[in-house]
C-alpha cells in the first residue's frame, strides 16, 4: 500500500487576513465545504492508499483531530513536531516512523494546502508512477508552467524526456525556487515543469538519500524518532534532539542533490492558492468575474473577490473594478486584485508594530 504523509505545519501569509499563524490557511474552508487539509486527506484515501499520517505542529494537534472526524477519517498517526523544522525533518521523522511498520513500502508527501480539482485523475497519476518509485526512483509531479513564477521548483527533462508525457519521465536537475532571469530561460526552453510540492518514493530510497545527501538532518530527526512519545493519539518527537535539527525544505536538502529523480507529469489542475488572486481564480469567478464568500454583495463590480468571514459582518462593494477585500472579525484586508501578493507585507509592518 502507499502511505500517504501529510504536511500540516506551514503558517501561509500570503492569504492574510484568513490565514493566521494560529489559523493557517490548510484547515480554512477557502474553495469547498472541506477544509483544504481536508480534501487534502480524502484526495489520498482509496484503493492502493492506507490510512494518512499526518505531520503538524502542537498548536493544530485539536484542529487536525476535530478535521479528521468530521470526515470520519482516522489517521495512522498524528505527528507532532516540537517546533517547525521546514520540510525536510517533516518527512524524514514520517519516512524513520513508517519504516517500523513497513520499509519497502512507498509514502506519498502530500502538501495540506493545494488544491487540486479531479482526485481521481491524481490518485490515477500516483498509481502509474508507482513502478517508478519501487524501483529505486524519487518521483516529483510536474506541472505545465504558465509564467516565471519564482516560488516554485523547476524540473528540468532529461534529453529524451517529453513534457507532455502521460508517464514518468527521467529528469537531469531540480531547481528549487530560481531567480527570476532563470525562471524566465527555464520557462521558454520547454523543458521544464514546476514541482507540484508532491513526492512518491519508497521509505528506503527516501532515508538513503538523507544518508547521503543530509546526514545532518538524519541524525538529530533519528534520535528525535527514538525519542517519540505517545501523548494521547498523538506521537511527540523528542523534543531535546530535536533542538539540533536544521530547519530546511526537502527541495533544497535532497532534491536539488538527487540523482535518481524521476517526473509524473500532471495536466488534471493544481493551483497552490499562492495569494488571494488565486483563490479568486480557483473559485470560479460569476459572468461579471465577481467571487462573493459569506454576507458579501457587488453592486456593478468587476473581476472582484469580496468574503466576509463572518455571519455579522455585511460586507458591500460598489463600482470595484478588479478588487479584494477579506473581512474578518479582527481584521480587514482591502487591495488591488493585481497586488494580492503584497499581503505579505501586511503581515511583516503588522509583526513589526508588535
Ligand atoms: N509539518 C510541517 N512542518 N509541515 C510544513 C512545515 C513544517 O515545518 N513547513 C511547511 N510545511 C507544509 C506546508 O503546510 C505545505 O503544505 C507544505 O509543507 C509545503 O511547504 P511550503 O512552505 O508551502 O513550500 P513552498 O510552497 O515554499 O515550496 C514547495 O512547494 C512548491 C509548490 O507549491 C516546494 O516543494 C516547491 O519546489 C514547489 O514548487
Ligand atoms: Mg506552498
Amino acid at each position: 500500500a502507499i502511505h500517504p504523509v501529510i504536511l500540516c505545519g506551514g503558517s501561509g501569509t500570503r492569504l492574510w487576513p484568513l490565514s493566521r499563524q494560529s489559523y493557517p490557511k490548510q484547515f480554512a474552508r477557502l474553495i469547498s465545504d472541506d477544509s483544504l487539509f481536508q480534501a487534502s486527506a480524502r484526495r489520498c484515501n482509496g484503493e492502493g492508499f492506507s490510512a494518512p499520517t499526518i505531520v503538524t505542529g502542537d498548536a493544530f494537534r485539536f484542529i487536525v483531530t476535530e478535521q479528521l472526524a468530521a470526515i470520519e477519517m482516522a489517521p495512522n498517526a498524528i505527528v507532532i513536531e516540537p517546533e517547525g523544522r521546514n520540510t525536510a525533518p517533516a518527512v524524514l521523522a514520517a519516512a524513520l516512523l513508517l519504516a517500523a511498520q513497513d520499509a519497502d513500502a512507498l509514502m506519498l508527501v502530500a502538501p495540506s494546502d493545494h488544491v487540486i480539482a479531479d482526485d481521481a485523475a491524481f490518485r490515477a497519476a500516483v498509481r502509474a508512477a508507482a513502478p517508478a518509485a519501487q524501483a529505486g526512483q524519487l518521483v516529483t509531479f510536474g506541472i505545465h508552467p504558465t509564467g516565471p513564477e519564482t516560488g516554485y521548483g523547476y524540473l528540468q527533462l532529461a534529453p529524451g524526456s517529453s513534457a507532455g508525457a502521460q508517464e514518468p519521465q527521467a529528469l537531469a536537475a531540480f531547481v528549487e525556487k530560481p531567480d527570476l532571469h532563470r525562471a524566465e530561460a527555464m520557462v521558454a526552453d520547454g523543458q521544464h515543469l514546476w514541482n507540484a510540492g508532491i513526492f512518491l518514493m519508497s521509505i528506503r530510497t527516501i532515508v538513503a538519500a538523507f544518508e547521503t545527501y543530509a546526514p545532518e538532518v538524519l541524525s538529530p530527526v533519528a534520535a528525535a524518532v527514538a525519542a517519540a512519545t505517545p501523548d494521547l493519539g498523538f506521537t511527540r518527537l523528542g523534543p531535546e534532539p530535536w533542538t539540533e535539527v536544521p530547519d530546511i525544505s526537502i527541495d533544497y536538502a535532497i532534491m536539488e542533490k538527487a540523482e535518481n529523480l524521476t517526473v509524473m507529469p500532471y495536466s488534471g489542475g493544481w493551483s497552490d492558492l499562492g495569494g488571494w488572486n488565486a483563490v479568486h481564480q480557483e473559485t470560479g469567478p460569476d459572468a461579471d468575474g465577481n467571487v462573493c464568500t459569506g454576507e458579501a454583495t457587488a453592486i456593478d463590480c468587476s473581476g472582484t473577490l469580496l468574503r466576509s468571514e463572518s455571519e455579522s459582518l455585511e460586507l458591500v462593494g460598489i463600482g470595484l473594478e478588479d478588487m479584494i477585500a477579506v473581512a474578518m472579525p479582527d481584521a480587514v484586508l482591502v487591495a488591488k486584485r493585481a497586488e494580492s501578493q503584497r499581503v505579505k507585507e501586511a503581515v511583516a509592518a503588522l509583526k513589526a508594530r508588535g
